[in-house]
């Protein structure tokens, strides 16, 4: 096993092991097979969480389940809307659906609660937060978040999907960045 890695300038080192890894994953997809939540439509969020969501998808034994990738995009509106945030991927109505966000890791929390206002815009029935990793100091909303993989300390982490300036997704462990 790599101890550490280095993506351009920065120096990573090993953090979350991929056994750990696979540990935290079963527990989260028991905890959501356990939570009586009917039909649900996963939506994992692009890019980060592509990999953890194939993972925690093949350990659901929920019936009817669905999976579906979402990305938020922002861009620049009027002087008076300011910057307008939308949601790229959704195909088909989600309306009256009960849904699963899927996230690599929720740091200050404003990701998430951007999307959750995209999201119920669509009617959902319901809406429950998995996530891989959580930043509790960091995190600034009060929204409750369902299902947490793992909290972790204010650091910056790659690999599992997780990015470096876009490098560092297609590690097999998450790295921390070295001080
Ligand atoms: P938030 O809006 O501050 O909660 O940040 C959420 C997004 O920031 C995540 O979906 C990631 O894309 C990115 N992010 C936050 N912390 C990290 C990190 O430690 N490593 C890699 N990406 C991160
Ligand atoms: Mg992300």
């Amino acid at each position: 096993m790599n101890n550490e890695v280095d993506l351009k300038d920065k120096k990573f080192e090993i953090f979350i092991t991929d056994d750990e890894i696979a540990s935290i994953v079963t527990d989260v997809s028991n905890k959501i097979n356990n939570s009586f939540i009917k039909a649900p439509i996963f939506i994992a969020i692009l890019n980060g969480s592509f990999v953890f969501a194939a993972d925690i998808i093949r350990k659901i034994n929920i019936p009817n389940s669905e999976i579906s990738f979402i990305k938020l995009s922002s861009y620049f509106g009027t002087r008076t809307t300011g910057n307008v945030h939308e949601l790229i991927g959704l195909g088909k109505s989600i309306e009256n659906r009960n849904i699963i966000i899927l996230e690599d890791i929720i740091d200050t929390g404003i990701t998430l609660e951007k999307i959750i206002s995209l999201l119920k815009k669509e009617n959902v029935a319901d809406i429950k937060i998995a996530t891989l990793l959580f930043k509790p100091e960091a995190y600034t909303k009060d929204i409750p978040i369902d299902f947490i993989g793992k909290s972790i300390t204010n650091d910056f982490v790659v690999g599992y999907g997780l990015d470096y300036d876009e490098l560092g997704r297609n590690l097999q462990h998450i790295y921390k960045l070295k001080e």
